[in-house]
């Protein structure tokens, strides 16, 4: 998809995976069977990313207000949680997929707590792509847990702050920024997903819900986002990419 010669060293997509209760409930099926065939929709998701440029993929799986939803919905998850990460490790190692879950880790079952450590140990040493599964994840809590998490005498830098806040979220390394955020399902919001790091994204809203969401799917929203114009703020299009995340000061002087 993207020219190797022009391929960025970072592409980050972020994806709110929304929808599968109603796709389900539209074939008068329960809640869970949407949750069931929208963890197929995560496996090709991943298989095609690599293949797209895209470096980083953060997946928005369970946000910190999904607990208010029944007992029965949230037990479920959790277990579909755990037997994904045992069933997708193997594929991870091979395919060079390194997996870091982000988000609070003390609500968790136990035993998803044991599986994401054995998860993340033992894809640790993969360099295809950097895969991120927001569990039990508020954007809002990381920010607040960042902030009381920084040294009271250093002098506030976006650099420090972001490292506080890749550690208040359980992510190595630290916050990346968000190039394209795509959310499935219909709605057009954020609902508290990487507020910090999609400062700067690209937005688009996909009608479909995500256990229809294809390999197809990502390589055309991918497409529609290297046809943006994105300026940072300056004059200059960078068509998709900023060629320098860190650099402020393209347009100086011109
Ligand atoms: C997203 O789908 C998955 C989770 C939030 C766990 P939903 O379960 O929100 O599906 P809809 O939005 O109700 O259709
Ligand atoms: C956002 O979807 C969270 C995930 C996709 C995991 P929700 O379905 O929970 O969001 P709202 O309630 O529609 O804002
Ligand atoms: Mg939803």
């Amino acid at each position: 998809m993207l020219d190797p010669e022009s391929r960025p060293d970072a592409f980050h997509v972020a994806i709110i995976m929304d929808g599968n209760g109603r796709w389900a409930q539209r074939r008068r099926r329960p809640r869970t069977a949407g949750h069931v065939a929208g963890a197929e929709a995560v496996r090709r998701t991943v298989e095609a990313a690599p293949a797209l440029g895209i470096t980083t993929l953060t997946l928005y799986a369970f946000s910190a207000d999904n607990w208010k939803r029944p007992r029965t919905e949230v037990d479920h998850l959790m277990r579909l949680f755990r037997s994904h990460l045992h069933s997708e490790c193997g594929r991870c190692v091979e395919n060079g997929v390194r997996l870091n879950v982000i988000g609070r880790r003390d609500r968790l079952p136990a035993g998803l707590g044991d599986t994401i450590a054995a998860v993340e140990y033992r894809t640790r040493q993969g360099d295809r792509l950097h895969l991120r599964i927001a569990i039990d994840y508020s954007a809002r809590d990381a920010l607040v847990a960042a902030a009381a998490g920084m040294d009271k005498d250093g002098i506030p830098s976006r650099e420090g702050f972001g490292a506080a806040l890749a550690k208040a979220m359980n992510a190595s390394p630290g916050p990346e920024d968000v190039d394209l955020l795509i959310r499935t399902g219909g709605e057009h919001r954020l609902s508290d997903f990487l507020l910090w790091e999609s400062a700067y994204a690209e937005l688009m809203f996909l009608d479909k819900a995500w256990p229809d969401f294809t390999a197809k799917d990502l390589e055309a929203a991918v497409r529609v986002f290297l046809a943006r114009d994105r300026r940072f703020g300056g004059l200059t299009s960078t068509a998709g990419f900023k060629p320098n995340h860190s650099d402020r000061a393209e347009e100086a002087g011109s």
